[in-house]
């Protein structure tokens, strides 16, 4: 039994009353038999009896066989590693997008066994080990804590299985070498899940830029500030665990400025530093291989606007709040003329795209895309070394990894 919530491209679709309550619009799926009605034709039916706040039953399954993505799926079989927070969110976008979720594993078989319950998994594995050595997995996702994702990843690669690998792709740049080496050496695919290089309206921004419809670009900038828990045993806090506001959120925004400038050549930061010795605000201002300028703020202690620019000499680029996930953007003019106005459509949270575009990888016999080729993911763990360098972050035992 799942609950599913209406995305975007399905809440445009509702009556005018459905979509002014389409928060509390919940579809109940009972059972797996065969896909019909469609989504769409479920929702639409869920929104001729919709009353604010209650849960309409109406199907015996509603994941999809043919969805928006069709086109794109190649019937990869993933498996998730770890059962957490984003682990959840992943899992449910593979399943809005039709995409063959396969196996999980965890630490314990009972989060093995209620993640599987909860997004309907066939093998629930009692132990990452297992789950690697799964010969039902092609593709494993791994959302460890940063400072597990290097081991995890190799397990991964070692048992022969393709890897997307959370951001921050790996602790720091020794880390990231040493995976975009044995993935080479495997033949096989090891990706950052930099979800948000994936997104609809960055695959449009991009396209923008690279029709030189911002004419010279000047600067760049970007925020990811939330209030996040102060807890020093959290995993935002916890050295241990990797914690801080720069890999967890300002890898986002530095991610960001190098996809539209390329690398920088100049990195100067700040940081604001917690008890626990992690980073809790860290700003940067950069200047890239074209001269362009950047700035970056993160911060796990307050929300901030969330918002990014890229300002050319023709007009610049506003993405909305919250510039990383699906929302709209505009072009403007310097006199202040709209140009273009972008509205996202997409369903769930968005992390599909991301899964699609390593599934058209792996069918095409690629080892990287022209989206986030590996060097660069392992280029920007270094540009975060040096950051935390300059910062004063450092984590347990990277005294060895860093050399
Ligand atoms: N893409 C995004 O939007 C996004 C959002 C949030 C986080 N992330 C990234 O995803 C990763 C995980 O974040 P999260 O928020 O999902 O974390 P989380 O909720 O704490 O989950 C982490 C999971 O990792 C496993 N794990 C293995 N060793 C662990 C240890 N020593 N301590 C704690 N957990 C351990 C656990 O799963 P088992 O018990 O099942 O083994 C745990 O549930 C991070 O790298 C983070 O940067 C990405």
């Amino acid at each position: 039994m799942a609950v599913m919530t209406i995305g975007m491209r399905v809440r445009s679709r509702l009556t005018a009353k459905a979509r002014s309550h389409h928060d509390h619009l919940k579809v109940l799926v009972v059972g797996m038999g065969s896909i019909t009605p469609s989504p769409y034709e479920l929702v639409e039916s869920a929104a001729r009896d919709f009353r604010p706040g209650k849960l309409t039953k109406f199907c015996e399954r509603a994941i999809p066989r043919r969805t928006p993505y069709a086109e794109t799926m190649t019937g990869l079989r993933w498996g998730i590693l770890a059962t957490g927070g984003i682990a959840g969110a992943f899992a449910s976008d593979l399943r809005t997008a039709g995409l063959d979720l396969v196996a999980v594993g965890s630490r314990s078989q009972e989060s093995a066994d209620a993640f599987a319950a909860r997004f309907d998994i066939a093998h629930a594995h009692p132990s990452y080990e297992a789950l690697v050595s799964d010969p039902d997995v092609d593709i494993v996702y791994v959302s460890t804590p940063h400072p597990m994702h290097h081991e995890n990843a190799r397990l991964a690669l070692e048992h022969g299985k393709h890897v997307l690998v959370e951001k921050a792709f790996t602790l720091n740049r020794t880390q990231a070498e040493d995976l975009q080496q044995l993935a080479a050496e495997r033949g096989l695919l090891v990706m950052e899940a930099m979800w948000t290089r994936y997104l609809p309206h960055m695959v449009r921004i991009r396209e923008l830029l690279a029709d030189g419809a911002l004419g010279e670009i000047r600067a760049v900038s970007a925020d990811h500030t939330q209030q996040l828990p102060t807890d020093p045993a959290h995993r935002l806090n916890a050295l241990e665990l990797g914690g801080g506001a720069l890999l967890d959120l300002g890898i986002y925004p530095i991610s960001f400025v190098w996809d539209v400038l390329g690398a920088p050549t100049t990195i100067r930061a700040v940081g604001r530093l917690v008890e626990t010795g992690a980073d809790s605000e860290v700003a940067t201002v950069m200047i890239h291989e074209s001269g362009a300028v950047s700035t970056t703020l993160s911060s796990s202690r307050g929300a901030g606007p969330n918002a990014a620019s890229i300002v050319g000499t023709e007009a610049r680029i506003d993405i909305d709040r919250v510039w990383y996930t699906p929302t709209t953007f505009r072009v403007v003019r310097p006199d202040g003329t709209v140009q273009e106005e972008y509205v996202s459509e997409v369903e769930g949270r968005g992390m599909q795209y991301q899964a699609l575009a390593a599934e058209r990888l792996v069918r095409d016999g690629l080892l990287e895309g022209d989206i986030l080729p590996i060097a660069e993911s392992v280029a920007i763990m270094g540009a975060l070394d040096e950051i935390r360098a300059q910062i004063g972050v450092r984590y347990p035992g990277e005294e060895d990894d860093r050399g």
